[in-house]
């Protein structure tokens, strides 16, 4: 097929200038789906027509990252409801970071008669089995955000490019250590979940930034982590031993997601540095923004949901019709392991103080107001956001 082609293993770098898609304020859509985190929900039926699809399962993975409930979840319902999907129609589970309330989860799904299932897997290894027990009932799957790996039950999949996304956060640390004229920085590296496959992506690529500058003796990574369930009091257990084990001396910290990043940070101001130094994230959480308007975080790596709930739910909505979604739109193939997977991958900016206005606000992904609360008011002020 014209302009596909496959990824095996490591990603190609991608271009970041792709313009961000506006998006919608997802709060309004989080209030009409009903039910409570690490439960499994339908929800209250509403729009019209859309009659003849049938039941699409959402599965998401966790709720300490707030992603999940507070923007994929509400893009998807939302998508779905434009569509005039009757979300009466629509099983949703939150696992709580639970592999095997996952698997409960999805079975449930494909005992009530979902006909399609979109699965951000908690364990991207164990979730094989899940695909796999799908395609034997004829249910397609989406993976969705991590790559459900080593089964042909994975039909299509919508994700950024984590690679990308660990190279940015990397590249993000050293050029603040380099602006600090720090020439050979001591640096602690905080990595995400081993259980899933992003994790080692986002691990890969931060590498692929930081080993040549320690081969040239310019770098030092005095201790790192992976963090078991991305868990952010884990990552604050992290950094408090690192920085006992340094005797706080830490030029700079890798996290790979705002979640470990406030726990680092916790374990920084607990420690007492002043001013903390240069810290990566990635979501764009909105406590991590506001971090970083306040010099308490560096950068955080925006990866824009609407667009990837948005192309999931329309996906999901074709299979549950019936239909074969738009081919020219998974237009990349990904392998994980057992099949070249049809791929739609989203384009991730890094953002830092300079640049907050122009993406996560300019998108519609915060309001101004929404970051500079009153303990923000002063640092918004000098930042330019109000
Ligand atoms: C996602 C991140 C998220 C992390 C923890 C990763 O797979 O890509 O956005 O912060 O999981 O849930």
């Amino acid at each position: 097929m014209n302009g596909m082609s496959t990824r095996l293993g490591g990603r190609r770098r991608r271009a970041l200038a792709g313009p961000l898609v506006a998006a919608a304020i997802a709060g309004l859509v989080l209030a009409a789906c009903g039910g409570s985190s690490g439960t499994s929900t339908t929800s209250s039926s509403s729009g019209g027509g859309g009659a003849a699809a049938g039941k699409i399962a959402l599965l998401l993975p966790e709720t300490q990252t707030t992603r999940y409930e507070a923007f994929d979840r509400p893009y998807f319902v939302a998508k779905l409801q434009a569509l005039g999907y009757n979300t009466g129609n629509l099983i949703y589970s939150n696992a709580n970071q639970n592999a095997t309330t996952q698997v409960s989860q999805a079975e449930a799904a494909i005992t009530n008669g979902a006909k399609v299932l979109v699965l951000d897997p908690v364990d991207s290894k164990a979730a094989a089995a899940l695909a796999d027990k799908a395609k034997t009932n004829g249910i397609p799957v989406i993976s969705y955000d991590r790559l459900i790996l080593n089964s042909a039950g994975v039909g299509y999949y919508v994700e950024y490019d984590s690679v990308t996304v660990g190279k940015l956060q990397a590249q993000s640390l050293i050029d603040a250590l380099t602006k600090l004229g720090k020439t050979k920085p001591t640096i602690v590296e905080i990595n995400g979940d081993p259980a899933d496959n992003n994790a080692k992506l986002f691990k890969q690529g931060a590498h692929s930034v930081f080993d040549p500058l320690v081969s040239a003796g310019k770098l030092v990574i005095a201790k790192e982590y992976d963090t078991p369930n991305w868990t952010p009091a884990q990552a604050q257990n992290e950094m408090q031993q690192a920085l006992t084990a340094l005797g706080n001396k830490v030029d700079g910290v890798y996290a790979a997601n705002d979640g470990t990043a406030g726990g680092a940070f916790a374990a920084m101001q607990t420690a007492g540095l002043n001013p903390i130094p240069p810290l990566t994230g990635q979501d764009a959480e909105l406590a991590a923004v506001q971090r970083i308007v306040a010099g308490q975080q560096t950068v955080t790596i925006y990866k824009p949901i609407k667009p990837l709930a948005e192309t999931a739910a329309q996906a999901a909505f074709d299979l549950a019709s019936g239909k074969t979604p738009d081919t020219s739109v998974f237009s990349t193939k990904v392998n994980n392991g057992a099949a070249d997977v049809p791929t739609h991958q989203i384009d991730v900016v890094a953002v830092t103080k300079a640049n907050i206005k122009d993406t996560l606000i300019k998108d519609g992904f915060y309001t101004a107001a929404q970051i500079c609360t009153a303990a923000y008011a002063a640092a918004c002020t000098a930042a330019g956001l109000q």
